[in-house]
C-alpha cells in the first residue's frame, strides 16, 4: 500500500507516520529525504518523490506539501487539529508568531483537506485534537484492518469568528 500522510505542520504527521512505519514494517519517507532545499518547487518535489519511491511496494510518505502535489497513492489521509491546540503545540516548537498565524489560518480554512480532494480519490480526515500519536496511530491502523474508513467531522469556523473579534487574525 501506498500512503499519504499529510496535514498543516504540527498536526503530528512525522510523530503518526513515524509509529505507523514501525508497526507495518513499510519503509518511511519524508520531504526531506527527498529535498534539502527549505523552498521547494512543488513540481520538483512531486517528480523527485515518485522517482525516489518507484520501486517500493509498500510505502508511507510524509510531508505537508504532499497535499497540493498528486503523487501515485492509495489512500491520503490529512490530519487535523483544532486550532487552540495546533496553537500550542507549534508555541512548545518554538515557532516565530507569523509561522504559528500562518499555519493555524491554513488549518482554520481547511486548506490541506481541500486541496488533497481536488487532487486524490482515497482521502481520510482524522482529527488528531486530545489523542496522542500513539492513539491517532492505533486508530488509523485498526480501521485499515476492519476496511473502513475515517472521516471525522471537522468544523473550526467558530475559531475564525472568534479570532477576527480578538484581532488575532
Ligand atoms: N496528538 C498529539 N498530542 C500532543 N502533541 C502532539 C501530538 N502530535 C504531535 N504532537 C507534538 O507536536 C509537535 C509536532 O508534531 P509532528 O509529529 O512533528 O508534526 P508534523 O510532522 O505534522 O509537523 C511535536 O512536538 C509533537 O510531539
Ligand atoms: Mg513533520
Amino acid at each position: 500500500m501506498r500512503l499519504v500522510i499529510t496535514g498543516v505542520p504540527g498536526t503530528g504527521k512525522t510523530s503518526v507516520a513515524e509509529i505507523l512505519s514501525e508497526r507495518t514494517g513499510y519503509p518511511l519517507i519524508t520531504t526531506g529525504d527527498v529535498v534539502k532545499d527549505k523552498y521547494v518547487d512543488t513540481r520538483k518535489l512531486r517528480l523527485k518523490t515518485i522517482w525516489k519511491t518507484k520501486d517500493m511496494g509498500d510505502v508511507i510518505i510524509e510531508g505537508h506539501l504532499f497535499c497540493e502535489v498528486k503523487l501515485p497513492a492509495d489512500l491520503v489521509i490529512v490530519l487535523r487539529t483544532h486550532p487552540e491546540e495546533l496553537k500550542r503545540r507549534l508555541e512548545a516548537r518554538g515557532y516565530p508568531e507569523k509561522k504559528i498565524r500562518e499555519n493555524v489560518l491554513a488549518e482554520i480554512l481547511d486548506y490541506c483537506i481541500v486541496k488533497a480532494e481536488q487532487k486524490y480519490d482515497d482521502v481520510w480526515q482524522v482529527d488528531t485534537t486530545g489523542r496522542t500519536p500513539l492513539e491517532t496511530a492505533e486508530r488509523i491502523l485498526s480501521a485499515l484492518e476492519r476496511g473502513v474508513d475515517i472521516y471525522d467531522r471537522v468544523d473550526w469556523s467558530h475559531v475564525l469568528e472568534d479570532w477576527l473579534r480578538k484581532g488575532y487574525i
